[in-house]
């Protein structure tokens, strides 16, 4: 770390996080917490919380939360040492001079540069654009109907026709070859020397949610190939956890993204109003997008291309949505090929209107599935219907699958109860004892979910209510919990109740990665069921303390050698206190 752990707590506790956020947010005290509308998200109604108490923030519908640094991060685009200088300005701290460790200052320090070469290189390139060099990429764009508002939003820019101008300018500002290497702009090539990697392109420069450049690509302007060339993968560039358009697209009104193919399909439904567009980065759509996008919203229109490789990327987009709890929809863009030539021909109000017209996902497989049967025959139904049939019995929810066998059954003129057992048939088949019975996926995976859920219920109700701890501490220890950010996060709040001071916000100062920084600040703001009798309250935590045990006993017999005597034992004492503990009654006062 930049700085020492007590100066880092010493700003965190002189600068109160209501009174910080405050002045971004309207905030309401409700109960405990403060309440108010989401600044990361958009959103109606408030689910925005701060608490004083803990001196965390947490957002119940998107998930961002943190503390008093990840907010101004969040919120102002700071580096966590933008926002620790910051906050001890305002409380008036002075910092002394940083303390480095060699790694640490190096990789910061690459990262840092990686960034400012590509914002450097950005600016190069949009200067070019302006430049009369760039007359004939503007002339390209302008031909495309791009106006001069959206050329600027994009930062669209131009690399010349010399093949290493961007890296005689990167020099000139003072950068090494070695970064510049790294940077994925030049390339070093032992013969010719170094050289751009784009030259006379139209450039689009890729930024992150937070609107830092990342990386870029770079379109012909004509017919050549290849018809765009993408930076590689760097420090700064992540391509399976970044979506074009993102930047601008987060801050959208509406409850879903427009998820397009290309890039120019983003620029210009955002100039035709329609903010909310998003693309992936030349590659297939990823859960890791999946994921990022559902910070944000829990829909998405698809509105790939409408030839056959678009209806693909589609039909595989689909499950990887699902997978990650988003519903999708398919909007056609026929007869034109993608949204941009769709917005160009017929505008955005005829745009709206496929919007509304968008079809299910599933129902838009089997669309598609239809066309490799000949539905005119007994036998080419049949197998039609067997295949929809076991599509069907991949939903676990029995009234969502029961409504798409409605849907289904009314589509193709069949009876909904031949076709609901149909489903029930076809799951036996492929060895499933019943379609609602079955796990969510063929592996532990929801087993999985539920006791990290159990844990993150306790580590909320550690924080929350300081009686617990003494209430469990006999039976859970911080190994009961996962590996990883469970775990820690676990240890430190332990060593925090010995210590006699809770204190959830500093732990979050242990976590700097930003994912890392969220996904402990839900530990610690996990929803917890209204529970209103302390009796109730009891047994759930009983049950959770109980189920958290379970598994982290289950965890240990798997990872025992046989051999490991001393092991053996301390399992088997394990588990007889897990044993008492069933016959115990854990109270809260
Ligand atoms: P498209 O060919 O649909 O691109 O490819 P587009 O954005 O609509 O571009 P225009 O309208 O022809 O100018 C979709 C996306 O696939 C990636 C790019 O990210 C592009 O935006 N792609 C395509 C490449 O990375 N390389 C290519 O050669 C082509
Ligand atoms: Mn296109």
């Amino acid at each position: 770390m930049y700085y020492s752990d007590e100066i880092i707590e010493e700003v965190r506790s002189r600068n109160d996080i209501v009174d910080v956020i405050s002045t971004y947010v309207k905030l309401q005290k409700k109960g405990s917490s403060y309440f108010g509308l989401c600044p990361f998200h958009n959103e109606k109604s408030p689910s925005f919380s701060v608490s004083r108490q803990k001196q965390m923030y947490y957002c119940f519908g998107c998930g961002a939360g943190g503390n008093v640094f990840t907010f101004l991060m969040e919120y102002e685009n700071f580096t966590f040492v933008e926002a620790l200088r910051y906050l001890a300005d305002r409380a008036g701290v002075e910092l002394p001079k940083p303390e480095y460790s060699e790694e640490e200052r190096r990789r910061a320090d690459e990262k840092a540069i990686l960034l400012e070469i590509q914002k450097k290189a950005a600016q190069y390139y949009y200067v070019q654009l302006k430049s009369p060099q760039g007359q004939q990429a503007m002339n390209y764009l302008k031909g495309r109907k791009l106006d001069d508002e959206t050329i600027k939003a994009f930062g669209l820019g131009y690399s010349s026709k010399y093949s290493n101008s961007l890296y005689q300018f990167l020099k000139s500002q003072g950068y090494q070859d070695e970064m510049l290497a790294k940077s994925g702009l030049i390339t070093m090539d032992e013969k010719n020397g170094p050289h751009d990697k784009f030259w006379n392109r139209v450039m689009f420069p890729i930024m992150d949610a937070n609107n830092r450049v990342i990386g870029f690509g770079g379109r012909v302007m004509g017919d050549a190939k290849p018809k765009y060339l993408n930076s590689p993968e760097t420090p700064v560039f992540d391509k399976s956890r970044n979506l074009y358009g993102l930047n601008r697209a987060r801050t959208t009104r509406k409850p879903y993204f427009l998820l397009c193919e290309g890039y120019m399909d983003v620029i210009s439904l955002h100039q035709a109003g329609f903010t909310n567009a998003v693309a992936s980065l030349g590659t297939a759509l990823t859960p890791g997008h999946a994921s990022l996008i559902k910070r944000y919203v829990q829909e998405v229109y698809l509105t790939y291309d409408s030839d056959d490789a678009g209806t693909r990327a589609a039909l595989r987009a689909i499950p990887i949505l699902r997978e990650a709890g988003i519903q999708a929809r398919i909007i056609r863009m026929e007869p034109y090929k993608d949204p941009d030539e769709f917005i160009k021909n017929l505008g955005a109000e005829a745009f709206e209107e496929r919007i509304r017209q968008a079809r299910n996902g599933f129902m838009f497989s089997l669309e598609v599935l239809e066309k490799d049967y000949d539905l005119g025959t007994p036998e080419g139904k049949t197998a039609f219907f067997q295949e929809a049939a076991r599509r069907l019995g991949r939903f676990e929810e029995e009234i969502e699958r029961n409504n798409y066998i409605e849907a289904v059954a009314e589509k193709y003129h069949t009876g909904f109860e031949e076709l609901r057992k149909l489903v029930t048939k076809m799951a036996v088949r492929e060895g499933l004892a019943r379609p609602a019975e079955r796990p969510k996926t063929a592996g532990g995976r929801e087993k999985e979910d539920g006791i990290r859920k159990s844990q993150k219920i306790l580590l909320t109700w550690l924080v929350s209510d300081e009686r617990v701890f003494r209430q469990i501490k006999d039976y859970i220890s911080p190994e009961d919990f996962s590996d990883g950010v469970y775990r820690k996060a676990a240890e430190l709040l332990f060593v925090q109740y010995q210590e006699g001071d809770v204190n959830p916000a500093r732990i979050m100062n242990h976590f700097t990665d930003e994912e890392e920084h969220r996904e402990v600040a839900s530990l610690f703001h996990t929803r917890i069921e209204e529970l209103t009798s302390e009796r109730e309250k009891e047994k759930a935590l009983m049950e959770t303390v109980l189920r958290i045990k379970n598994h982290s006993i289950e965890e240990a017999g798997r990872k025992l050698e046989p051999s490991d005597i001393a092991g053996l034992q301390r399992l088997m004492e394990a588990k007889r206190k897990l044993q008492d503990l069933k016959g115990l009654h854990i109270s809260i006062n």
